[in-house]
Formats: C-alpha cells, structure tokens, sequence
C-alpha cells in the first residue's frame, strides 16, 4: 500500500524541527529530499570502497567500478532504454540538453534550419536553442500554450515544416503542472517531418510517473537524479546509440579515450566518450539507490498518488477566494506542481509568511520567465508535490495562504 504517511519516515530532514515546529516541504520541483536509502548508499562508497572509477585492478576500485555502471544499468531499466550504453551521466539536466546542443546540433545544422520549443520550458531547454540559434542563424519557433495551459496539438502541422529539425520539448511543466502527450506528439512530428529529431525535457516527469523511451519515441531524453530522491550534481542524457555514436565529445580529457598519440586521439565508444575526467562517483552511485527506491514504490503507484493528491489540492485552492492557480484544473493532465498568486500579495511575501511557519515553498519564475511573461505575470507563489507529500501539508499551504490574506487585507 502506497503510504505517503510511512514513506516520509524515510526521509531524516522530515523528522527534523525548527523552532520546535515541524516541516512542511513544498518544493519538489526544484528538488526532492533524499530518503535514508540513498544516502547510506552514497556514504557507502566514501566509507567501503572509496578509489577511482575503471583505472584501478585493486579490490575497491573494481567494487567502485562495478556499483558505478550497475547504477547506469538501474537507470536504463528505469526508461526502458535497450541497453545501459545508451545512457550517458552528466551533472543535471541543463547539461545533459547542453551536450546535446554542443556535441550534436552545433555540428550538424545549418544556418536556415529551424527548432521548435514551447513556451512553456524551463530554460535550460529554451535558452540553448535560443542562443545556437543566435550563433548559427538557426530560427527557433514557439509553440504557444492556450488559456487553459495544455497545447495544441493541430498547431504543430503549421509548427514543424521541412526545415524543421529539432523538437524540444517537456514532457511536464515545472510551472502549469501540464504533462505533455509525448507519445503522440512525437508520431506527428515523425509524420510531418521523418528526418526532424525530438528532445525531451524529462525532468519533471522522470520522478513523477512511468518513462518509457521506447514508447516515447524521441530521440534524446535528459533528467536530473536531484528531483527524483538522487544526489544534485547527476543528470541522465538518453540517446539513440546513433546519435551517440554520431555525436562528438564536448569535454575532452581522462577516460574517454581508447588511445592517444602525439597527433591523433581515439574515442572511447558511447557513453564513456561524454564522460571526460573522474566523475562524480558516489552520487552516481546514490543515484542508483533512487531509482531503485523509486522502482520498489511503483512509478505507476506515484502517479495515481500525486493524481489523487492533485484532485486534493485543486479542491482546496480553489476555494480560496482571490487565488489563482495557473495550468489546467483537471489532475488527469497534470501534476502536483501549483503557481499561483494572489490578490493581497506578491509571491515573496506569501514564501515568506509561510516560511514563519516552516511551510517551504518557491517564489519567483522558477526559470520560466518566457512563460511568466505569455500570461503577463512577473512571478508566482509555487508549492510542488512528491511521493512524501500528504493531505495534510496541502491542509497547511492552505491554512498558511489564509493567513497571508488576513495579514494583508
Ligand atoms: C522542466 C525542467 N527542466 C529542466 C530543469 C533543470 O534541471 P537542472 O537544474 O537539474 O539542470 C528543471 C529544474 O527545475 C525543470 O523543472
């Protein structure tokens, strides 16, 4: 039985007070806490087996070894993806897209190509293209969300044309909650355009529900172990192995090469060419134990949890009077991740009144200023849900927006 009551007993910043007073974390999105399971794993390689990765035959750097890759292979198993070579470890999300942007586009478009991107991405996936663009006299198009903040699907055939040759796109919004139909988005971009490539931003959907790479159809695929019970500093780039293979290196350096000579380099086949210099081991390794946590619990069982919790929450934000919300009103198509404003008060004040009362939630834009500015809103209150999170602290964002609305009115 999924229990979020139980589960949180894994969680050591949960039982810790402030004040005397417990705390209510609302702020997921931009990471998750870390449950004891994983922690312990990441102190396990600094504590047992603390040597360098593929460079030594001693008994603790093949133990080091050995825990490295089994946590790529967790991870291939945890997408889908055919084989553990296809995923490639970087530092986050941001730079699993960047290295898809400096190995592979900055190489192979042209001056006149086009990308499409939403305007609802967070900038890691907006600002790259942007900026390529701006280098290599590439146009980037927007695909616009509607009122309600879901896509429309029919304007892709207007959207992607000959031209086009990469789609980016999230697969969930940090800001609406909007969860993308990547499956079939990624068959009409196939059908307009058979050559145009698909990235998917899966940093909002990797923890919150089930992935599937193969289903999914795209060509690249980047999260981040941070936002899914991981340590910070990991990011997954999935590739198809011929993009990898066609891809080259971005950082050079130790381990990614077969050889070297004074006038010419080999290349370590994929994923270790992208893998340049001693990595960050224990958080790879840690970020095993998330998976493997996350696996045990059900991705299909943390969906219909954040679903039902969702459905909660719509309930109870809508009933309070002067709040807005932004994203779609139905939890079928989103996820537990609430923008909202207020009339009485800015979003820093709302984060800080509630702070007084251990309520931890972001203000801001969240690194969606694009889409802050579409809605003409310059920043929003934002709580964000995760396996942990109970009916009870959604009670408490409320109780605590009611306050904010007293002591301003
Ligand atoms: C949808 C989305 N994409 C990308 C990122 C960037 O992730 P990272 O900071 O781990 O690179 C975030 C972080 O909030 C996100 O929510």
């Amino acid at each position: 039985m999924f229990d979020p009551n139980v589960i949180k007993k894994d969680f050591p910043q949960l039982t810790r007070l402030i004040n005397g007073k417990p705390i209510v974390y609302l702020d997921s999105t931009a990471t998750s806490l870390k449950p004891r399971q994983v922690i312990d794993k990441e102190n396990e390689y600094y504590t047992k087996y603390t040597a360098n990765v593929f460079r030594g035959i001693y008994t603790t750097s093949e133990e080091a070894t050995a825990e490295y890759e089994k946590s790529r292979e967790l991870t291939a198993a945890f997408i889908g993806a055919v084989s553990a070579d296809e995923i490639v470890f970087t530092r986050n999300t941001s730079e699993s897209i960047n290295l898809v942007a400096y190995s592979y586009i900055l190489n192979s478009f042209n001056p006149g190509d086009r990308v499409v991107t939403t305007i609802m991405e967070h900038h890691s996936n907006f600002v790259p293209w942007q900026q390529l663009g701006k280098r290599r006299n590439i146009s980037v198009d927007i695909w616009y969300t509607d009122e309600k903040g879901t896509l429309d699907l029919s304007a892709l055939e207007k959207l992607v044309t000959p031209k086009t040759r990469l789609v980016a796109l999230t697969a969930a919004s940090n800001v609406l909650g909007t969860i993308t139909p990547v499956t079939q988005i990624v068959k009409m971009v196939k059908k307009i355009n058979p050559k145009c490539l698909v990235l998917i931003d899966a940093a909002q959907a990797a923890p919150h529900m089930p992935v599937d790479v193969g289903a999914w159809g795209a060509d690249f695929v980047a999260f981040s172990s941070h936002k899914m019970l991981g340590p910070t500093g990991i990011g997954v780039l999935w590739a198809r192995p011929e993009l990898l293979e066609e891809m080259t290196p971005f950082n050079y350096g130790g381990d990614m090469i077969s050889e070297v000579h004074v006038d010419k380099t080999v290349f370590k086949k994929p994923p270790h060419k992208f893998e340049a210099g001693t990595p960050h081991i224990a958080g790879v390794i840690g970020f095993g134990a998330a998976v493997q946590y996350l696996s045990a619990l059900g991705m299909d069982n943390i969906r219909i949890h954040e679903k039902e919790l969702t459905k909660y929450a719509i309930t109870k934000l809508e009933a309070v009077s002067g709040l807005s919300f932004m994203g779609p009103k139905d939890p079928l198509v989103r996820g537990g991740v609430f923008a909202c404003t207020m009339k009485e008060a800015h979003p820093h004040d709302i984060a800080q009144l509630l702070n007084e009362d251990n309520i931890f939630i972001r203000a801001g834009n969240h690194c969606a200023m694009p889409l802050h500015e579409h809605y003409g809103v310059s920043s929003t209150a934002r709580a964000s849900c995760y396996i942990y999170t109970t009916r009870e602290d959604i009670d408490a964002f409320v109780a605590g927006l009611l306050k904010v609305q007293k002591t301003f009115s």
